[in-house]
Parts: structure tokens; sequence; C-alpha cells
């Protein structure tokens, strides 16, 4: 029980009651590279948590306890500025966006830990961003709603973490809705809420283990191959912002002015806001079939066309196919490693964990990680005594 364990940690190293939060991480069931193109995006958040404990010190230090590294991290709020401690830079970033808003932030202690495998894909990062920010604007008072929160978070990890992300993660981890996928557009940043079948269809996840050190050069790099292209198709759409008023004839047709690459990356980009549509029309009709061939198709197209997969991942969705109770397996989240994401007959769970597991390690000669997911409501106060995952 978390919960109980970090708020517990916190009264013993400080001496009184903090407020208690969970933050959630998540998985995305199809709808990848698409937030930063004003695209269309399928996440949800998942029993892997963070669980924070907050409250305010009467200082002007922050003090921040990493629980499960057992790292203490302090700092004058005069200071705050990204430093050589990665993990406490993601808090140090709330922080300094919450300044940057005019939010007068007094000196606090925090202590979190949790279950959100590092490394995995799994959107840690924007779990701790988000439970801090949220905590925060509740023992502050400050008033920002869960979108201007999520936006908070996004831009501390642009600034403090190097990564020009999206703003699916944080989204995801405030939005979440148990039971439920939500669909983000990421330009008008509409949402709507679909419900996935949990009693008859799990999402499983497999770990590929990789971590791989490009990943945030990378990413870097894809955003601005896209923006490249659409550079290109606006000079002759004047309607071409972004690449979700793109279309695959107008790419076809400046294919040697984009270049191969950014004609690729666009290709990618254009297909997979269709698939977000197409699997939320087939969730709304029940079509499970459907949205498993699109995780395929999804996957194929990260591979080949935006090249943001590795042997690995590519292992791991080439061994879940045709196998009993698979609808469909991708790569998931930024690429370069990480998980992929399974969507597997809930009767037939058991043996794909098993069988996959058995296989990867005549393979590689090493264990798979693989984690069950429930999905969850989005961050939100955990009241004394009340369990976590
Ligand atoms: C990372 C980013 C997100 C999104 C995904 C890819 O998780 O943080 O914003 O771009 O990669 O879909």
């Amino acid at each position: 029980m978390p919960a109980t364990r970090i708020s517990a940690a916190f009264q013993q190293r400080f001496g009184y009651a903090p407020l208690v939060v969970r933050a959630p991480g998540r998985i995305n069931l199809i709808g990848e590279h698409t937030d930063y193109n004003d695209g269309l995006v399928l996440p949800a958040a998942i029993d892997k948590e963070i669980t924070f404990a907050v409250g305010l010190n009467g200082t002007d230090r922050v003090r921040l306890l990493a629980h499960d590294k057992d790292e203490l991290h302090e700092v004058a709020l005069a200071d705050v500025r990204p430093g050589p401690v990665q993990w406490a830079n993601y808090l140090l970033g709330v922080v300094a966006q919450l300044q940057q808003r005019g939010v007068a932030v007094p000196g606090f202690d925090c202590v979190f830990g949790g279950n959100v495998p590092m490394g995995a894909g799994l959107s840690s990062s924007a779990a701790v961003e988000c439970g801090l920010a949220f905590a925060l604007n509740e023992l502050l008072g400050a008033g920002l709603d869960r979108l201007a929160l999520a936006q908070l978070a996004q831009a501390a990890e642009h600034q403090y973490a190097g990564v020009q992300c999206g703003l699916m993660d944080q989204f995801a981890s405030l939005f979440g809705r148990a039971g439920h996928v939500v669909q983000l557009d990421c330009r008008s940043l509409a949402y709507a809420y679909f419900p996935f079948e949990a009693a008859r269809y799990h999402l499983v996840l497999c770990n590929s283990g990789v971590k791989h050190a490009l990943a945030s050069s990378e990413y870097n790099t894809r955003r601005q191959e896209c923006a490249a292209g659409v550079a290109v198709l606006g000079r002759h759409y004047p309607t071409v912002a972004s690449l979700r008023d793109a279309t695959l004839p107008q790419l076809a047709a400046h294919r040697a002015e984009l270049g191969e690459v950014v004609y690729r990356r666009c290709h990618y980009v254009v297909q997979e806001n269709t698939r977000v549509a197409q699997a939320c029309a087939a969730l709304a009709a029940g079509d499970m079939v459907t949205v498993g061939q699109l995780l395929y198709a999804s996957h194929a197209g990260l591979r080949d066309d935006y090249a943001v997969s590795c042997p690995e991942l590519d292992k791991l969705v080439a061994l879940a196919t045709g196998r009993p109770g698979v609808l469909g397996a991708r790569m998931m989240g930024g690429g370069f490693g990480g998980c992929t994401l399974n969507l597997v007959e809930a009767a037939h769970v058991t043996g794909f964990i098993e069988s996959m597991a058995a296989d990867f390690l005549a393979f590689y000669r090493r264990g798979l990680e693989t984690y069950q997911t429930v999905i969850v409501g989005g961050v939100s106060t955990v009241a004394p005594g009340e369990a976590v995952a």
C-alpha cells in the first residue's frame, strides 16, 4: 500500500501530516507521435502510480525525498534551476513553471515513490510532474484547472528535462477515467471517453528492457522532421498549418521536394491520425478485431516510416502475432525501447504471458518483464487510510 508507506515516510522524516496525492502512468492504445503534430491520441491512465506526500514547511527551502532511491535533494526556492540530479529536475521544473505563472511557491517538503517502472515508456516522468503540480495547486489554492496543470507539467518537461514532448502523457495522467480510454484532439483540446471492455480484453505490456540513450535526441529530431514537412507543404497549400491538415495525395505530389526521410515521417503521421479515428469508431462498435489490426498497422508505420522502433520491440511484436487470444500488438510511446502494448483476450492472458516469456528467454537469454494493466482514474488526492495501487 504505497500511499500509507509514503505518508508514513513523510511523517517520520518531517514530523507533520502531509497532503497525499496519487498520479498514474499511462498506456496509449493508438496515436503515437501525433500529439505534437496537432493530431489525435487515445491514451488511458493505468494502475502503475506514483504517490506523493507534500506539505508546506514554513521556510524558503524545498526538500525532496525520492523514497525508492532513498535520496534527499534540498534547494532554496530562489535557486530553482535545472541541475545534475535528473529526478529532482522533474519536480523543480514544476516549481519553476508555477513561479512563471505568478504563483508564489513557499517552502515545501515532498516524499514520492511508486510502482511506475522507470524507462519503460509508461510516462513515469509525466506522473511525477503532474502529481506535484496537482499537490501544490491544492495546497496553495492556486486555482489551476486540470488542463492548465497538464500544460504546466508539459512545459516543465520541455525546460527541465529537454524533451520537446506533446501533451498526451500529462493529459492522460490528469484526465484518465476508470475503464475508459480518452481520445484527445491535440489541436482543439476537445476530448471524449470511450469505454474499454476490460472484462473481455486486457492490455498487457511486454518490456523490451531496452532504454535507448538516443530516445530524447531522436524524439526532438522527429519533431523537426515533421516541422520541415509542414514548411514544404505549407508553401503549396496555405491551409496546411500542421500535419493534421495534410493528406496522402499532397505528400505524394511533393515527395521529391520533401525528401525521402521527411516524406516517410509525414506519411506515418497522416496515416496514424486516420487510424486513431478508425480505432475510436471500432471501439464504439465493439469491434476489437479491427482495433487489433490497427495496432499492427501502427507498429509497421512506427518501424518502417517513423523509424522509432528497435530490434527488441520488433521481435516482441513478431512473437505476439498469431499467438492464441492476441488481437494486436505494437510498440508504445516515444520508442527506441520501452514496452509493447498487446491487446489480448482475457481468457488467454496467462498463457500469453507465459509463452511470451519462454520465447523471449529462448531468444535473448534474459527474462521478460510483463505488466498487466487496469485502467484507472486520473490524478487525485488520497484520503488517509485509503488504499491505492
Ligand atoms: C512520448 C511523449 C509524448 C508522445 C509520445 C509518442 O511519450 O512524451 O508526448 O509524443 O512520446 O506518441
